[in-house]
Protein backbone atom coordinates (compact mmCIF):
# COMPACT_ATOMS: atom_id res chain seq x y z
CA UNK A 1 0.00 0.00 0.00
CA UNK A 2 1.46 3.52 -0.80
CA UNK A 3 2.29 6.34 1.99
CA UNK A 4 -1.05 8.48 2.38
CA UNK A 5 0.00 12.46 0.48
CA UNK A 6 0.12 14.95 3.33
CA UNK A 7 0.05 18.74 2.55
CA UNK A 8 3.71 19.87 3.29
CA UNK A 9 4.63 23.90 3.49
CA UNK A 10 6.74 26.57 5.41
CA UNK A 11 5.68 27.87 7.91
CA UNK A 12 4.90 31.07 8.37
CA UNK A 13 5.42 34.08 11.65
CA UNK A 14 1.94 33.28 11.88
CA UNK A 15 1.91 30.14 12.65
CA UNK A 16 3.70 30.19 15.79
CA UNK A 17 0.53 28.80 17.86
CA UNK A 18 0.02 26.00 15.40
CA UNK A 19 3.41 24.56 15.50
CA UNK A 20 3.34 24.88 19.36
CA UNK A 21 -0.02 22.42 19.36
CA UNK A 22 1.52 20.19 17.20
CA UNK A 23 4.95 19.89 18.98
CA UNK A 24 2.77 19.28 22.53
CA UNK A 25 -0.06 16.60 21.17
CA UNK A 26 3.20 15.20 19.47
CA UNK A 27 5.27 14.86 22.65
CA UNK A 28 2.62 15.21 24.97
CA UNK A 29 4.39 17.56 26.81
CA UNK A 30 5.06 21.11 25.90
CA UNK A 31 8.66 21.29 26.19
CA UNK A 32 9.91 20.88 22.77
CA UNK A 33 7.30 23.55 21.88
CA UNK A 34 9.02 25.75 24.24
CA UNK A 35 12.41 25.21 22.70
CA UNK A 36 10.91 25.71 19.09
CA UNK A 37 9.58 29.09 19.75
CA UNK A 38 12.96 29.81 21.29
CA UNK A 39 15.10 28.80 18.16
CA UNK A 40 12.66 30.35 15.96
CA UNK A 41 13.50 33.65 17.50
CA UNK A 42 16.99 33.15 17.50
CA UNK A 43 18.83 34.89 15.09
CA UNK A 44 21.89 32.57 15.22
CA UNK A 45 19.31 29.64 13.78
CA UNK A 46 19.63 31.20 10.58
CA UNK A 47 18.51 30.24 7.64
CA UNK A 48 16.47 27.90 9.21
CA UNK A 49 13.97 25.16 7.52
CA UNK A 50 10.84 25.00 9.57
CA UNK A 51 7.81 22.91 7.75
CA UNK A 52 4.29 21.93 8.62
CA UNK A 53 2.56 18.96 7.23
CA UNK A 54 -1.26 18.91 7.07
CA UNK A 55 -3.74 16.15 6.47
CA UNK A 56 -6.39 18.10 4.67
CA UNK A 57 -6.79 21.25 6.78
CA UNK A 58 -5.61 19.69 10.35
CA UNK A 59 -1.64 20.10 10.99
CA UNK A 60 -0.57 17.16 11.81
CA UNK A 61 2.95 17.19 12.03
CA UNK A 62 6.09 19.85 12.25
CA UNK A 63 9.56 19.52 11.55
CA UNK A 64 12.62 22.76 12.16
CA UNK A 65 16.51 22.24 10.62
CA UNK A 66 18.15 25.19 12.42
CA UNK A 67 21.62 26.66 11.54
CA UNK A 68 24.95 24.96 13.22
CA UNK A 69 28.65 25.65 12.43
CA UNK A 70 31.60 23.55 12.79
CA UNK A 71 34.41 24.56 15.41
CA UNK A 72 37.14 26.13 14.09
CA UNK A 73 35.79 26.59 10.25
CA UNK A 74 34.85 30.19 11.21
CA UNK A 75 30.99 30.96 9.38
CA UNK A 76 31.46 28.53 6.75
CA UNK A 77 30.59 25.70 5.64
CA UNK A 78 26.66 26.12 6.34
CA UNK A 79 25.57 22.87 8.31
CA UNK A 80 22.29 22.07 9.90
CA UNK A 81 20.79 20.08 12.51
CA UNK A 82 17.22 18.69 13.11
CA UNK A 83 15.31 19.45 16.06
CA UNK A 84 13.02 18.61 17.12
CA UNK A 85 10.82 16.41 14.68
CA UNK A 86 6.98 15.83 15.63
CA UNK A 87 4.30 14.28 14.19
CA UNK A 88 0.61 13.74 15.89
CA UNK A 89 0.03 10.48 18.02
CA UNK A 90 -2.84 9.60 15.67
CA UNK A 91 -0.98 10.33 12.07
CA UNK A 92 2.10 8.43 13.64
CA UNK A 93 3.36 5.80 11.29
CA UNK A 94 1.67 7.11 8.25
CA UNK A 95 4.69 8.46 6.85
CA UNK A 96 4.24 11.87 7.76
CA UNK A 97 8.12 12.23 9.65
CA UNK A 98 9.60 10.48 6.29
CA UNK A 99 7.46 12.87 4.08
CA UNK A 100 8.60 15.94 6.31
CA UNK A 101 12.65 14.49 6.72
CA UNK A 102 12.87 14.34 2.79
CA UNK A 103 10.99 18.05 2.06
CA UNK A 104 13.29 19.41 4.66
CA UNK A 105 16.48 18.03 2.76
CA UNK A 106 15.49 18.78 -0.30
CA UNK A 107 14.85 23.11 1.13
CA UNK A 108 18.33 22.43 2.65
CA UNK A 109 20.01 21.55 -1.07
CA UNK A 110 18.33 24.52 -2.14
CA UNK A 111 19.51 26.87 0.54
CA UNK A 112 23.29 25.72 0.09
CA UNK A 113 23.66 23.32 3.29
CA UNK A 114 26.07 20.83 3.50
CA UNK A 115 25.61 18.68 5.98
CA UNK A 116 22.57 17.44 8.25
CA UNK A 117 23.14 16.02 11.69
CA UNK A 118 20.28 14.95 13.83
CA UNK A 119 20.34 13.17 17.66
CA UNK A 120 17.58 10.69 17.60
CA UNK A 121 15.78 7.31 17.06
CA UNK A 122 18.91 5.21 15.46
CA UNK A 123 16.43 2.63 13.50
CA UNK A 124 14.46 5.66 12.53
CA UNK A 125 16.71 8.44 10.63
CA UNK A 126 18.91 5.85 8.69
CA UNK A 127 15.62 5.38 6.54
CA UNK A 128 16.37 8.99 5.62
CA UNK A 129 19.44 8.99 4.70
CA UNK A 130 21.56 9.26 8.25
CA UNK A 131 24.58 7.93 9.13
CA UNK A 132 25.37 6.77 12.67
CA UNK A 133 28.34 7.88 14.89
CA UNK A 134 28.96 11.27 13.40
CA UNK A 135 30.76 12.17 15.89
CA UNK A 136 33.27 8.76 14.44
CA UNK A 137 33.82 10.74 11.22
CA UNK A 138 35.08 13.28 12.63
CA UNK A 139 31.91 15.80 13.90
CA UNK A 140 31.97 15.30 17.56
CA UNK A 141 28.51 16.57 19.06
CA UNK A 142 28.35 19.99 21.34
CA UNK A 143 28.20 17.85 24.49
CA UNK A 144 29.92 14.63 24.78
CA UNK A 145 27.29 11.93 24.24
CA UNK A 146 27.61 8.13 25.79
CA UNK A 147 29.61 5.84 24.45
CA UNK A 148 26.20 3.27 24.49
CA UNK A 149 24.27 6.03 22.65
CA UNK A 150 27.19 7.29 19.98
CA UNK A 151 25.46 5.95 17.14
CA UNK A 152 22.35 8.23 17.80
CA UNK A 153 24.52 11.10 17.01
CA UNK A 154 24.03 11.05 13.31
CA UNK A 155 24.88 12.84 9.96
CA UNK A 156 24.20 13.05 6.32
CA UNK A 157 25.66 14.66 3.41
CA UNK A 158 23.25 17.17 1.95
CA UNK A 159 25.55 18.75 -1.16
CA UNK A 160 27.95 17.24 -3.78
CA UNK A 161 30.81 18.40 -0.89
CA UNK A 162 29.33 16.89 1.58
CA UNK A 163 32.20 15.41 3.96
CA UNK A 164 34.83 17.31 1.90
CA UNK A 165 33.92 20.57 3.68
CA UNK A 166 36.13 19.78 6.93
CA UNK A 167 35.25 18.51 9.86
CA UNK A 168 35.18 19.96 13.53
CA UNK A 169 32.28 19.67 16.82
CA UNK A 170 29.63 20.93 15.89
CA UNK A 171 28.49 23.57 17.40
CA UNK A 172 24.55 24.88 17.33
CA UNK A 173 22.74 27.85 17.64
CA UNK A 174 22.79 30.10 20.60
CA UNK A 175 19.51 28.46 21.99
CA UNK A 176 20.00 24.94 21.07
CA UNK A 177 23.45 24.55 22.52
CA UNK A 178 22.61 25.14 25.79
CA UNK A 179 23.73 22.06 27.82
CA UNK A 180 20.71 20.95 28.86
CA UNK A 181 19.26 20.11 25.26
CA UNK A 182 22.56 17.29 25.31
CA UNK A 183 22.36 15.78 28.67
CA UNK A 184 21.53 11.84 29.22
CA UNK A 185 17.60 12.10 28.96
CA UNK A 186 17.87 13.95 25.68
CA UNK A 187 19.85 10.93 23.54
CA UNK A 188 16.78 8.74 23.31
CA UNK A 189 14.43 11.36 21.59
C1 LIG B 1 9.36 9.61 15.69
C2 LIG B 1 8.31 10.23 14.77
C3 LIG B 1 8.75 11.62 14.38
C4 LIG B 1 8.20 9.35 13.51
O1 LIG B 1 7.28 9.94 12.61
P1 LIG B 1 6.18 9.03 11.86
O2 LIG B 1 5.45 9.90 10.92
O3 LIG B 1 5.41 8.33 12.91
O4 LIG B 1 7.14 7.97 11.11
P2 LIG B 1 7.00 7.46 9.61
O5 LIG B 1 5.57 7.09 9.37
O6 LIG B 1 7.67 8.37 8.70
O7 LIG B 1 7.87 6.14 9.67
C5 LIG B 1 7.34 5.00 10.34
C6 LIG B 1 8.45 4.04 10.60
O8 LIG B 1 9.46 4.66 11.37
C7 LIG B 1 9.81 3.85 12.46
N1 LIG B 1 9.48 4.58 13.67
C8 LIG B 1 8.46 5.43 13.88
N2 LIG B 1 8.51 5.91 15.13
C9 LIG B 1 9.57 5.34 15.71
C10 LIG B 1 10.14 5.42 16.99
N3 LIG B 1 9.60 6.17 17.96
N4 LIG B 1 11.26 4.70 17.23
C11 LIG B 1 11.79 3.92 16.28
N5 LIG B 1 11.30 3.79 15.05
C12 LIG B 1 10.19 4.49 14.77
C13 LIG B 1 9.07 2.58 12.36
O9 LIG B 1 9.96 1.65 11.76
C14 LIG B 1 7.95 2.86 11.42
O10 LIG B 1 7.73 1.81 10.58
P3 LIG B 1 6.60 0.72 10.96
O11 LIG B 1 5.31 1.47 10.89
O12 LIG B 1 6.77 -0.28 9.88
O13 LIG B 1 6.91 0.23 12.32
C15 LIG B 1 6.91 10.30 15.44
O14 LIG B 1 6.58 9.00 15.85
C16 LIG B 1 6.84 11.24 16.63
O15 LIG B 1 6.58 12.43 16.46
N6 LIG B 1 7.03 10.72 17.85
C17 LIG B 1 6.91 11.54 19.07
C18 LIG B 1 7.94 12.63 19.10
C19 LIG B 1 9.36 12.15 18.80
O16 LIG B 1 9.82 11.17 19.37
N7 LIG B 1 10.04 12.88 17.88
C20 LIG B 1 11.38 12.58 17.47
C21 LIG B 1 12.39 13.27 18.28
S1 LIG B 1 13.23 14.58 17.48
Amino acid sequence: MTAPVFQIRESTSGDLETIMDVETRSFGYDKEARLVADLLADPTASPAVSLLAFAEEEPVGHILFTRARLDGLNDRPMIHILAPLAVAPEYQRQGVGGQLIDAGIRKLKALGSHLVFVLGHKEYYPKHGFRPDAGARGYPPPYPIPDDVADYWMVQPVSDRGFGVGQGKVHCCDELNKPQHWRDDEADH
